[in-house]
């Protein structure tokens, strides 16, 4: 059974390559400090049906700690790493950049250099539309400079690719940077629009739509996310980027029209100015990740917002 490391598996994305994984007869171990940047409850729910399962383990710690990080690597020698551990609020990054650059970059840094020391087949590393900023050229292609990010958060991102690509050429490490698009679903992490939007509709709470709801966002399901994770592990490549999207964007206002078919309620709504770090549209090329990894999203938008629903009346009705 080989083993993978994975930070961050306690949150969104992170919970569902988990699944994946334990499903796929890989022995996990999850570094997870449970941040308080949202409700930690939240992770603790995601992680409760690994944790009395023999091939999970669950180290509560926190990518910084790098002696902490080395003692893992020293006790479970693992395989693979998915590096999903991040700050990662577009908005929030804005007023506290230096948190960004500690997690994001030199969180990174530490697991980069432990996977130089202790010999592992791949790194797959989560990377962001963020990236690209407002390039204006869509829909977006990894060739790209990305060199205008709008928000510090996506500049660390950028970075960490960058740093990323250093460690594959001097010391022969495979990586593979995926730049997730907007993922939904189930175990979504509240304050993404279709979590605030699906609690609004289904409380009976006002909508709140920056700018004049034209924004469009490559909405990806979150299931189609985690199986381009674990394609991507199963296949070193050298060093890649590859965009992880829809290819099919949607306005705020269609969003906002599936979600009130799915749940049959209408909205009441509020218009208020878009934040400046907020990118005008976002939209994946996906050609490079079919091509490579054979890998392309499966479920559109509307049965993705079905499942997002059935899972928040299931578990966040009540909150
Ligand atoms: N959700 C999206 O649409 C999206 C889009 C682009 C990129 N991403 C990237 O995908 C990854 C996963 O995102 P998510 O949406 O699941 O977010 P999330 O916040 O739900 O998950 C991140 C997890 O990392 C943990 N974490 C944060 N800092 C840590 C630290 N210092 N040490 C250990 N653990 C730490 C958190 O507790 C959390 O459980 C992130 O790298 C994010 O930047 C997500």
């Amino acid at each position: 059974m080989e083993t993978v490391l994975i930070t961050g598996g306690a949150g969104f994305i992170g919970s569902h390559v988990v699944r994946r994984l334990i499903d796929g007869g890989y022995r996990v171990v999850c570094v997870d400090n449970f941040n308080t940047i949202y409700n930690p409850a939240f992770k603790e729910q995601n992680v409760a049906p690994f944790l009395s399962l023999k091939s999970f383990r669950l180290e509560r710690a926190d990518i910084r700690d790098k002696a902490a990080l080395k003692m893992t690597f020293e006790k479970e020698n693992p395989a693979y790493i998915v590096h999903l551990a991040a700050l990662g609020d577009t908005r929030n990054a804005v007023d506290n950049p230096g948190e960004y650059v500690d997690v994001n970059i030199n969180g990174t840094l530490n697991l980069l250099e432990l996977t130089r020391e202790y010999k592992v087949k791949n790194i797959v590393m989560a990377s962001s539309s963020s990236v690209y900023g407002n390039t204006p050229r869509f829909p977006w292609v990894e060739s790209e400079t990305a060199d205008t990010p709008l928000s510090p958060y996506g500049a660390t991102k950028r970075a960490a690719e960058l740093f990323a690509y250093t460690y594959h050429h001097n010391f022969g490490l495979n990586i593979t940077c995926l730049r997730f698009f907007n993922a939904y679903g189930e175990n979504n992490r509240p304050g993404m629009v279709p979590y605030v939007w699906t609690e609004a509709l289904l409380k009976g709470k006002e909508i709140e739509i920056s700018g004049d709801g034209s924004r469009k966002r490559d909405y990806t399901y979150v299931g189609d996310v985690a199986d381009a994770t674990i394609l991507a592990m199963n296949k070193p490549l050298g060093y890649e980027v590859l965009n992880i999207g829809n290819n099919k964007p949607v306005s705020l206002l269609e969003l906002l029209a599936v979600l009130e078919k799915a749940t049959g309620k209408s909205s009441t709504r509020r218009m208020r100015p878009s934040h400046s770090a907020s990118v005008e549209i976002t939209c994946a090329d996906i050609s490079k990740a079919k091509r490579l990894l054979g890998w392309e999203p499966k479920v559109p938008i509307e049965e993705g917002i079905r499942r997002l629903i059935a899972w928040f009346r299931e578990n966040r009705l009540e909150d």
